[in-house]
């Protein structure tokens, strides 16, 4: 009995510590908003309200070959995501380390170099959500420069096989690690094929990954849009992901990898450029009234092309939208010329962005 009370008590602290961390990062369900969570388990819905403030850090791992996109994953950017923010997300082009055959064996040495960011970010407390991304075959795109082809009738095959590996090596793995499977299905992917490739791609993850969590979103590059066409296997483990840079013309100005640049000059926030924000989100949170499956925000940004003021506005404005229906967010990205909030030039802080997204 009184090791029963021991116990108890040291539970109580250790929640106490853990909850204080949590504030001390700051966490979309601060608010007490709660997702309908009827069609999932217990421990799902917590990971999903718990995911709160995140950072993606992208073009990184998800570029052609690591540093073809200007930065590289340094150890400092780990400690300074896990400190600031609850959730990392990290985009990974498996794709593109994997031999060309069905099989699509993951070079090792990428495969450890990704596992040792994985476990440096589990290490300091955070979630983190593993994805593969860019892909680029598989929806149908063209490839970007140092992309290799594969026999278009090993595609399919060869992503239920990288899920394979990726599931086998983290299956002991924390909770906190959350898998999603494709970020942007789009193209030849739209609509009922990827719901039969989602279905096909979770039943191998569940082989050895029985409840984790695992995301998986719409199609039209995870657009709420396509919420309706995505039909979901029965799993009680499910996280939808959803992203959001409306207004485009406002958030993609003057990207030069458009094939058509966009003119820059565009501001931000007017009254009808903010309902389509609150639209968007609003659109998910009905899906999830409907679903009971929570929705997570894993892509959102402002590109840097566009004015400080209002980007900073359109941030504030978006990581308030999702909070306040309780939606778990990370931003697109910590240090890359798209938005990043952390400057590789100056090692410093982009201010007004942190300050928008953190404070
Ligand atoms: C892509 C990035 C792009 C961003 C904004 C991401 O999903 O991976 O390359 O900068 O969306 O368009």
């Amino acid at each position: 009995m009184f090791m029963q009370h021991v116990r108890t008590a040291l539970a109580a602290l250790m929640l106490g510590a853990l909850a204080m961390g949590a504030q001390a990062r700051g966490s979309a369900d601060d608010a007490g908003r709660q997702q309908n969570c009827s069609n999932v388990s217990r421990a799902t819905c917590t990971l999903a309200h718990s995911l709160g403030r995140g950072v993606n850090l992208g073009n990184m791992l998800e570029a052609p070959r690591e540093g073809d996109w200007g930065v590289k994953l340094e150890p400092e950017y780990i400690d300074i995501a896990a400190k600031h923010f609850r959730t990392v997300r990290l985009p990974v082009r498996w794709s593109n380390h994997a031999s060309p055959g069905a099989d699509a064996t993951i070079d090792e040495a990428f495969a450890r170099r990704v596992q040792w960011a994985v476990d440096a970010l589990l290490a300091r407390g955070v979630y983190v959500i593993l994805n593969v991304h860019h892909y680029s075959q598989i929806s149908g795109n063209g490839l970007h420069n140092h992309e290799f082809r594969v026999d278009p009738d090993v595609v399919d095959t060869r992503f239920i096989n990288i899920w394979k590996q990726i599931a086998e090596r983290y299956k002991s793995h924390p909770q906190r690690l959350v898998f999603e499977l494709l970020n942007e299905p789009n193209g030849k992917l739209d609509g009922e094929p990827w719901n039969v490739l989602a279905a096909k791609a979770l039943a191998e993850v569940r082989k050895t990954n029985p409840d984790r969590a695992v995301m998986i979103g719409p199609t039209y590059w995870n657009n709420v849009r396509d919420l309706p066409k995505l039909k979901l296997p029965a799993d009680r483990n499910l996280i939808v992901a959803v992203h959001t840079y409306d207004p485009f013309d406002f958030t993609h100005q003057g990207v030069t990898w458009r094939p058509e640049p966009m003119p820059t000059g565009k501001t931000c926030c007017n009254a009808t450029q903010k309902r389509s924000m609150s639209d968007t989100l609003e659109k998910a949170r009905r899906w999830n009234a409907q679903h009971g499956i929570p929705v997570h925000l894993g892509e959102f940004g402002a590109h840097s092309a566009g004015d400080m003021e209002s980007r900073v506005a359109w941030a504030r404005t978006m990581r308030d939208e999702a909070e306040k229906r309780g939606i778990g967010w990370a931003w697109w990205e910590f240090a890359s010329d798209f938005s990043g909030v952390w400057s590789p030039e100056t090692r410093g802080w982009v201010e007004p962005i942190r300050r928008a997204l953190l404070d």
